[in-house]
C-alpha cells in the first residue's frame, strides 16, 4: 500500500477537492434536506411526510411517499424522446443478440406483468428468479416491481438445494426460470435444477419456462408453463401499482457467518433514491453513456448496476450473458468494441485473469469509446489496477474502485467523476459517498489513528441501506447494530492513511470472497459436514492470486471413509451439488483433529496460518477458555498433513 498518489491526470481543478468537500460536508451537517433534494429528482405518486423516520437499525426513508420503481426505469422514459433510445444492447453466448428500445423494454415490462397477474400475482406476493443473463431476467423483475411483488432473484449456478432454502423461506408463489442456460458452449440443465428444488417448495404454484435453447424439458401438468403461451393472453398495459416508500422492492440472499443465508431486504423509495443518485456521482452519467456491467444480475451488483441504477436514468446497457473468456480470451473487448462502451465496471478477478492472458486480446479491439473504468467485490492490488488502467484504458480513464455490500444497496465509497475528481490511488477506494458517513474505528468504537487498521463502520443511516433480514430482525440488529451501539457494522477490515483516503482490506468475519462471491465458512462447513464420510470440517479463504482467496478445507473423516485422491473428488463433487460451483473447493486436507477453543469453537486462524505458511502468532493470547496445549498438537498434526 502506498500513500504517495501515483500521477495520474485527474487532479481536481478545485483540489483538494473543494467541490467534493463541499457536498460532502453539506450533505451530512444537513442529511434530511440533502436527501430531500436527491429524492425531487425522481418520479413520485405521493410526496413523503418525513424523509427520516425512526431510529437506526429501523430507520425508513422517505416515509409517507408512494411511487413505483418500474414507473421510474420505463413510464418515464416511454413518456419522452427515450422511447427510441436503447436501453438494451443483449449479446448472447453463442453469438445471437437483441436490441431493446425503451418502447420495447415498456412494452414487455408491461406484457410480462400481465403474465403475473394472471397467475395470481398481487402486491406483497414474493416470486423467484432462476435465469440466465437474458432480457428476460431484468424485465420480469421490473414486471414484479410493477405489481409491487417483492422478487428474490436466485444465482443461476447455485444448485438445487440453494435454490429450494431460499424459495421456501420466501414462499414466492411463482417461479421463473428457462429451459436451459448456456455457458461455455455447453448447455446447463437449469429446469431439472428447478424440478429438483420443488419438490420441497410447496408455495410454488406456477413456474414460469422462458425458452432459451432446445432442450427438451418435463413440464408438469398445471403448474408449468412456457412463457410464450402465457403471453397469448397477455394485456398490453398494467396499472403500476403505487407502493409505500418502504415497501420491499427484494430479497436477496447473501451468505453470512452461520450455515444460513441472509435475506436481505430493500425498501423500494430508498433504494431507487440512493442509486439513482450514486450512479450518477460515480459513472458520470450522461445522455450518451453505454454502459456496461459484467456482473451477474443474481448478485446485488446486477440489481442496482444493471436493473435499476442505469434504466431509472434512462441509460443505455450493454448484458452478456456468457463467460469473459469464451469462447476466446477477447470476449469482452470485442463487445466494447461493437456496442462503444463508455463505462465499464468489472471485478478484480476478471482483470487478473485478463492480465494473466496478456495484452493481445485487448490490442486486437478499439477500445477509443471507453471514459470510465470501475471494479467491485473485492480488494484490487495495484498492479491489477495499473494493468487495467494502462491496457483497457490506456491511461485515459479513471477508475472507480467501489466497496459497497448487498446490504447497502449501493456504492458507499468511491471516487465520483460525475461530481468532482480527487486524485486516485492504486487499491484505494478513496472517499466515501455525499451522506455516508464513514469512519474506521478500533474495538472500542474510537476512530483509528492514520495508518491503523480497523473496521470499517457507517455512523449513520442511509437510503440505500437494508430494511432488514428477511423474517430475523432479531439476527439483523445483532449482525449489523450491536458490535458499534448506533454506528452500522460492515464486517470489513480497513485503514484510512494520511491523506484521509480509505484502503480495504478485507472481511473481519468468517466469510469468504471467491473471485469476489461472497460464502459464508460456516455455510460451506455445513455443505462439508452433510458428505457421509466427513465428521469434521473447518474451512479458510486462502489468498490466491487470481481470484482473491480460494475455498481450502480441513476435514476429519468418519471411520471407514479412508482419506484418499477420490475421497477428495468425491467430495469437491458433493460441495458442488450442494451449493454450486462457485463453492468448489481447490484444496482439501484431510487431518484427525481440529484446532479449538475449550468452548468448542474451531481456530480457523490457525488453520489460515498452517495453510499459507505464514507465523501462527502468540499462542497465549488466545481466549482464556483455549487449551493452547490441545491447539499447539493441532497444529504441529496438520502442519504435517499440510506438508504431505
Ligand atoms: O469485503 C467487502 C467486499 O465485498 C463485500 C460485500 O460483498 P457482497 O455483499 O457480495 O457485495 C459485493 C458487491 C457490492 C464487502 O464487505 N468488497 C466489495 N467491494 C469492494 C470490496 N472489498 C474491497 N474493495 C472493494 N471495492
Amino acid at each position: 500500500m502506498s500513500s504517495e498518489s501515483t500521477s495520474l491526470p485527474f487532479e481536481s481543478k478545485y483540489w483538494p477537492s473543494k467541490r467534493y468537500s463541499d457536498v460532502y460536508s453539506r450533505s451530512l451537517e444537513d442529511m434530511e434536506n440533502f436527501w430531500d433534494e436527491e429524492a425531487r429528482k425522481l418520479e413520485w405518486f405521493r410526496c413523503w411526510d418525513k424523509v427520516l423516520d425512526g431510529e437506526p437499525p429501523f430507520s425508513r426513508w422517505f416515509v409517507g411517499g408512494q411511487l413505483n420503481a418500474s414507473y421510474q426505469c420505463v413510464d418515464f422514459h416511454d413518456k419522452t424522446w427515450r422511447r427510441n433510445k436503447v436501453a438494451l444492447y443483449w449479446e448472447g453466448e453463442p453469438g445471437d443478440s437483441n436490441t431493446l428500445s425503451y418502447s420495447d423494454l415498456y412494452r414487455e415490462t408491461n406484457k410480462f406483468a400481465s403474465v403475473l397477474r394472471n397467475l395470481g400475482i398481487r402486491k406483497g406476493d414474493r416470486v423467484a428468479l432462476y435465469l440466465p443473463m437474458i432480457p428476460e431476467l431484468p424485465i420480469f423483475m421490473l414486471a414484479c416491481a410493477r405489481l409491487g411483488a417483492p422478487h428474490t432473484v436466485i444465482f443461476s449456478g447455485f444448485s438445487a438445494r440453494a435454490l429450494a432454502d431460499r424459495v421456501k423461506e420466501t414462499e414466492a408463489k411463482v417461479l421463473i426460470t428457462s429451459n436451459g442456460a448456456f455457458r461455455r458452449g455447453k448447455v446447463l440443465r437449469l429446469k431439472d435444477t428447478v424440478d429438483e428444488a420443488l419438490t420441497e417448495c410447496p408455495s410454488v404454484e406456477s413456474v414460469i419456462v422462458v425458452k432459451r435453447t432446445d432442450l427438451e424439458v418435463n413440464c408438469k401438468e398445471g403448474r408449468d408453463y412456457w412463457l410464450k403461451d402465457l403471453l397469448k393472453d397477455a394485456e398490453p398495459y398494467v396499472k403500476p401499482e403505487p407502493v409505500e416508500s418502504t415497501h420491499p422492492i427484494y430479497i436477496l440472499y447473501t451468505s453470512g457467518t452461520t450455515g444460513k443465508p441472509k435475506g436481505i431486504v430493500h425498501s423500494t423509495g430508498g433504494y431507487i433514491v440512493y442509486n439513482h443518485s450514486v450512479f450518477k456521482w460515480v459513472f458520470d452519467i450522461r445522455e450518451d453513456t453505454v454502459y456496461w456491467c459484467t456482473a451477474d444480475v443474481g448478485w446485488v451488483t446486477g440489481h442496482s448496476n444493471i436493473v435499476y441504477a442505469p434504466l431509472s436514468h434512462g441509460a443505455t446497457l450493454v448484458v452478456y450473458e456468457g463467460a469473459p473468456d469464451y469462447p476466446s480470451i477477447d470476449r469482452w473487448w470485442q463487445i466494447i468494441d461493437k456496442f462503444r462502451v463508455t463505462a465499464f465496471y468489472t471485478s478484480p478477478t476478471a482483470i487478473r485473469m485478463f492480465m494473466r492472458y496478456g495484452e493481445e486480446g485487448p490490442k486486437r479491439h478499439d477500445l477509443s469509446s471507453l471514459k470510465i473504468l470501475g471494479t467491485v467485490g473485492e480488494p484490487i492490488n495495484p498492479e491489477a489496477w495499473i494493468w487495467y488502467y494502462k491496457n483497457i484504458g490506456k491511461s485515459r480513464c479513471p477508475i472507480v474502485d467501489t466497496w459497497w455490500q448487498t446490504e447497502t444497496g449501493g456504492i458507499m465509497i468511491s471516487p465520483l467523476p460525475g461530481l468532482d475528481m480527487v486524485p486516485l490511488k492504486p487499491g484505494s477506494v478513496t472517499f466515501p459517498l455525499p451522506g455516508i458517513d464513514a469512519e474506521v474505528v478500533k474495538d472500542n468504537g474510537e476512530p483509528t489513528s492514520p495508518g491503523e487498521r480497523g473496521y470499517l463502520i457507517i455512523r449513520r443511516p442511509w437510503p440505500g441501506m437494508l430494511m432488514t433480514i428477511y423474517k430475523d430482525p432479531e439476527r439483523y440488529k445483532q449482525t449489523y447494530w450491536s458490535k458499534f451501539p448506533s454506528m452500522y457494522f460492515t464486517s470489513d477490515y480497513a485503514i484510512k492513511d494520511q491523506e484521509g483516503y480509505f484502503w480495504i482490506l478485507g472481511r473481519a468475519d468468517e466469510v469468504l470472497k471467491i473471485a469476489g462471491h461472497r460464502l459464508g465458512a460456516a455455510e460451506l462447513e455445513s455443505a462439508a459436514v452433510a458428505h457421509p464420510g466427513i465428521a469434521e470440517a473447518a474451512v479458510i479463504g486462502k489468498p490466491d492470486p487470481i481470484k482473491g482467496e480460494i475455498i481450502t478445507i480441513f476435514a476429519i473423516p468418519r471411520q471407514n471413509y479412508e482419506p484418499s485422491e477420490k475421497f477428495v473428488e468425491e467430495l469437491k463433487e458433493h460441495i458442488r451439488k450442494v451449493i454450486g460451483p462457485i463453492a468448489t473447493p481447490e484444496e482439501i486436507y484431510f487431518v484427525t483433529s481440529l484446532p479449538k477453543t475449550r468452548s468448542g469453537k474451531i481456530m480457523r486462524r490457525v488453520l489460515k496460518a498452517v495453510a499459507t505458511g505464514s507465523s501462527i502468532g502468540d499462542l497465549s493470547t488466545l481466549e482464556d477458555e483455549a487449551s493452547v496445549e490441545e491447539v499447539k498438537r493441532a497444529y504441529e498434526e496438520l502442519k504435517k498433513m499440510a506438508k504431505s
